[in-house]
This record gives structure tokens, C-alpha cells and sequence, in this order.
């Protein structure tokens, strides 16, 4: 009873300290960009978010769907302090494919499952009840979520794909080369633009609200990863048109890429500079993957490891710098490293992921609090209590969801609900990353953030 009272107590607290602080309940306003920061209802806003990109799958009421779980990752995350998803808002069909998130949002052109739709309104829903924030990512560079590569067999100039391993014989160069002729195909285009137009037009069966209209969507995320490869002027011509189409359809809602920025080689043809040069592109993102990219080595990580962190510190330095120069904040939206020795099993010790995670989210802190351009990162992923079927074999349908996707091996990049250690360091850079807008805007809000963190403290005793 008594304690029950002191809970309700420090829960009043804690909400009035939200009202205090205005960044908490109101969430009419949208996220804005205003001389190179991120603001809500006139808030410095930076965060420390996940990659969450199976979560409409995972709202599904129907075959996959598991919504009691998703509102368990939801609370966990939203506990850890976090409040920013990555999410994919298209895939694509056909569902027979292999190594595909599946069931797709889109079946075949303009068919859509409605159940999966549904997933990612219910999705939108729980997260608008918990403060958090979407980057709806709409189509996909990597076909594990259909993506170009679908698109431009639904235009029918092409029959089949030339799959990256692990298909046999794949070849992600020539799969590279396949897939950015996408932005020379005006029927490929077409039919992604006609997806841009429901998906943004789309009503949410749960709040009524009109996609453009919801707050709880930061932006709209071009693709996931897209090169221009052997296509670069077409592909920069496609940022311009695309953007721009998002930008007349909906006003209220910030606009990027999903670029990885210069990426490891010259030949994925992007131009992290001039593809973010547009007016219609507000902030720049890039990606780090250190082990992808051969810099970090798990089986030699004695020696791998302090060039990894040496170049990903770099990779963030050149890419703020042009940043800077295009006055837009910056985003790290994916980065990871596997478990100890590349193991993928659960229960596996994860020291040079903390180590990592720690080094990445203290660097991107440090720029952000000090007023930077860098305004928040999204590590890659949460798997939450998803387990792989088999460790290190490939997702298939009816596999539970974890943070890699089904092309991936499976719990290369997964941060469990098991990982303890781990959790603790994102709640930590997590807290603080919530608190930069407070401390910047001065001393009162770092009075209210001590006593908030108290507050916190308090209930996790209790
Ligand atoms: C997946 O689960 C559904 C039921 O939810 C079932 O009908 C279907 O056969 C399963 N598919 C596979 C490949 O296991
Ligand atoms: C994606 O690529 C894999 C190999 O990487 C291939 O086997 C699979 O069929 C592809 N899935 C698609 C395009 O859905
Ligand atoms: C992969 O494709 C590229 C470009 O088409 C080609 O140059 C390379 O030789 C291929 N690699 C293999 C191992 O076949
Ligand atoms: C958006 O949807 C509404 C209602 O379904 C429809 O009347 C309108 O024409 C659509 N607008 C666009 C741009 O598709
Ligand atoms: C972007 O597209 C607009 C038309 O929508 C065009 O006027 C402009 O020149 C384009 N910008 C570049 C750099 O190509």
C-alpha cells in the first residue's frame, strides 16, 4: 500500500517534471529542422534510437504478427530511454521469395496486405502513445525487403535477378550494377512513386490520422542504402524528383536519403555532399560498418579493433564537416559489430560490442551536447526477445524477428533483452542524449534533468 502510494507519488513527479520540462505529452508538433539542429515544439531534440525495421511486421494481427511482443520491446525500449525507430514502411512482394521480411506490404504492385498495414498503424499507434519517433524507410537498395531490385521486375524489362551471395554464384557487385539501373527506369520509378503516394496518404485505422499529418513520423527515408553504383547521375537525379514529391504531397514532414554516405568504396557511386544538397533533403545520414568494410577483424580484434574506432571517429568527422558546409544536422542511423569472435549465440560474451557501443554513443554525445551538427545515432539492432532458429543460419518465414535481416546470418548484429551489460550503456548514453536540449538551453532544465534522473532512480529502486 505504502508503496504503492510512493510509486503513484514519483510518478506524479514525473509527470509533472515532463509538463515542466514541455518536451514530454504535447506531440501536435512535428519534427523540425531549424539552423542545423532537430526541434519539437521549439526543443532542441537529439536522441539515441534503434533500428527497428521489422516492426510492422511484428503489429501484424495476422500470420507473423505477435503484438503482445511488440508492445513488450516498446516498453523495454521506451525504459532505456529511448524514443526514435528506424522502421521500414514498404517491402515487397512476391512472398515466395527467400530471404525476404515477409509477409511483404506489397504483394504485387498496389496489392496491398492489409494485415501488414495495419502492423505498421498499430505500430505508429504504440509508439505515438510512448513519445517516440518513426524514420519510415520506403523502399530498399538490398533486396531482403524486395525493394529496387523488385521494383524493376514489376516493370518488366527484367525476369530475374542476379542475387547477392548467399545465392550461389552471387556477386554483389554485379547485383549493384543490376540494381541501380532502377533509376533509369521510368516504369520502376513510377510504380515506387505510386507507392509513396498511398503510403503517405494512407489513413491509420487506429488514430484516423492521415499519415502526413502524424507527428509521430519524423521523416520519410528515400531507401535503405542507396547507391547510384554505375548510375550516378541518375541516381542523383531520382534524390531530386523523389524528395520532391514527398516535399508536394506532405509539407509537414522532414525528407532524407537513408544514405550510408561515402560508404567503404568509390564505386557504390555516392556523393554524400551533392546527393544531400537539395532543399528538399533536410538532414544527412551515414552508416559505419567497420567489419562489412574489413577494417575490424573479430578474430583478430586485439589488433583490428583500435583501427575500427580510429576510422569510424573519422567516417563522423568528414562526414560533419560537409555537413556543416550544407548547414543540415547529421544523423549515424545504422552502425553495430558482431559478439565476441563473431559468435552468434545469445548467451556469448559481447566486450567489444560494449567497448564499441560505449566509444560510438560517448563520440556522438560529445559532438551533440557541445551544440553540434551530429544530432543522433540509431545502433544496429534490436532484437529485444526475438531468438534466431538456428544461430548463424538464415531467417525464413514464421522465424521470429531479430535485429538482422533475413539475408543476414542471424544474431550477427542482435542486441537481446539478455544483454545486460549492453542495455545498461545504451540507457545511459541514451539518458544523456535526452537530456543535451535541457543542458543546452541552460540551468534551470539541468536542475529539472538532475531531479529526473533521481526521480528514475527512485522507481528503479522501489
Ligand atoms: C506460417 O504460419 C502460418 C500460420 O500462422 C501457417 O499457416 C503457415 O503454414 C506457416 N508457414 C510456414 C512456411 O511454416
Ligand atoms: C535476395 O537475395 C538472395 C540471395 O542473396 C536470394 O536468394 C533471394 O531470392 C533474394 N530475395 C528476394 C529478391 O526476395
Ligand atoms: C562479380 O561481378 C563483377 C562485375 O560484373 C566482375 O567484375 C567480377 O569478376 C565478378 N566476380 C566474380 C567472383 O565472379
Ligand atoms: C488522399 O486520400 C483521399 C481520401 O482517400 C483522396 O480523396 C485524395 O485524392 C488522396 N490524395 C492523393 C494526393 O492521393
Ligand atoms: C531538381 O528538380 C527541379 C524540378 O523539379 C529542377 O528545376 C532542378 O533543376 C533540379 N535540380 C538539379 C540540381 O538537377
Amino acid at each position: 500500500m505504502i508503496k504503492n502510494l510512493t510509486l503513484t507519488m514519483i510518478f506524479g513527479l514525473i509527470f509533472i517534471f515532463q509538463c515542466l520540462s514541455a518536451k514530454g505529452a504535447m506531440s501536435d508538433n512535428f519534427v523540425k529542422v531549424s539552423n542545423t539542429l532537430f526541434e519539437i515544439n521549439g526543443e532542441r531534440y537529439t536522441y539515441l534510437g534503434t533500428n527497428f525495421w521489422y516492426g510492422l511486421n511484428l503489429g501484424s494481427g495476422g500470420p507473423g504478427g505477435d503484438r503482445n511482443r511488440l508492445i513488450r520491446e516498446l516498453d523495454r525500449l521506451k525504459l532505456m530511454g529511448i524514443n526514435n525507430l528506424r522502421i521500414q514502411a514498404g517491402s515487397e512482394g512476391p512472398d515466395t521469395e527467400p530471404y525476404r521480411m515477409l509477409p511483404s506490404l506489397q504483394r504485387s504492385p498496389g496489392d496491398y496486405n492489409v494485415e501488414v498495414l495495419e502492423g505498421l498503424d498499430f505500430l505508429l499507434n504504440e509508439m505515438r502513445k510512448r513519445q517516440m519517433y518513426a524514420i519510415m524507410c520506403l523502399n530498399n537498395f538490398w533486396n531482403w525487403s524486395g525493394g529496387m531490385a523488385q521494383y524493376l521486375v514489376w516493370s518488366g524489362v527484367v525476369t530475374t535477378i542476379p542475387y547477392p551471395p548467399p545465392a550461389i554464384n552471387g556477386n554483389w557487385s554485379q547485383y549493384q550494377q543490376f540494381t541501380s539501373q532502377f533509376y533509369s527506369n521510368q516504369r520502376a520509378m513510377e510504380i515506387f512513386n505510386a507507392h509513396i503516394r498511398f503510403i503517405v496518404n494512407h489513413t491509420n485505422t487506429y488514430t484516423k490520422v492521415v499519415y502526413k499529418n502524424d507527428p509521430t513520423i519524423m521523416a520519410w527515408e528515400l531507401a535503405n542504402e542507396p547507391r547510384g553504383g554505375i548510375n550516378k547521375e541518375d541516381y542523383f537525379n531520382w534524390i531530386n524528383s523523389t524528395s520532391m514529391l514527398i516535399k508536394n504531397l506532405d509539407p509537414n514532414h522532414l525528407v532524407t536519403i537513408g544514405s550510408e554516405g561515402a560508404t567503404s568504396s568509390l564505386s557504390s557511386g555516392t556523393n554524400f555532399e551533392r546527393d544531400h544538397s537539395f532543399v528538399s533533403i533536410d538532414y544527412t545520414t551515414i552508416h559505419i560498418w567497420v567489419q562489412n568494410w574489413d577494417i575490424y577483424k573479430p578474430n583478430d580484434a586485439t589488433e583490428t579493433y583500435p583501427k575500427a574506432i580510429e576510422f569510424a571517429r573519422k567516417y563522423i568527422d568528414d562526414h560533419e564537416k560537409i555537413a556543416k558546409n550544407l548547414n543540415k544536422p547529421l544523423v549515424l542511423e545504422e552502425f553495430g559489430i558482431s559478439r565476441d569472435q563473431n559468435s552468434h549465440d545469445p548467451q556469448s560474451t559481447t566486450t567489444i560490442r560494449d567497448k564499441y557501443y560505449t566509444e560510438i554513443f560517448d563520440y556522438v554525445y560529445s559532438k551533440a551536447v557541445n551544440g553540434g551538427i551530429v544530432a543522433g545515432c540509431n545502433f544496429w539492432a534490436w532484437a529485444g526477445e526475438g531468438r534466431p532458429r538456428i544461430n548463424e543460419g538464415l531467417w525464413k518465414l514464421n522465424d521470429s524477428f531479430i535485429g538482422d535481416p533475413p539475408h543476414e546470418t542471424q544474431g550477427w548484429y542482435s542486441v537481446y533483452d539478455t544483454d545486460l551489460y549492453t542495455r545498461e550503456i545504451i540507457e545511459k548514453y541514451a539518458t544523456k542524449m535526452n537530456g543535451v536540449g535541457l543542458i543546452y538551453d541552460g540551468p534551470r532544465q539541468t536542475l529539472l534533468i538532475a531531479i529526473y534522473t533521481m526521480l528514475s532512480l527512485l522507481v528503479k529502486i522501489i
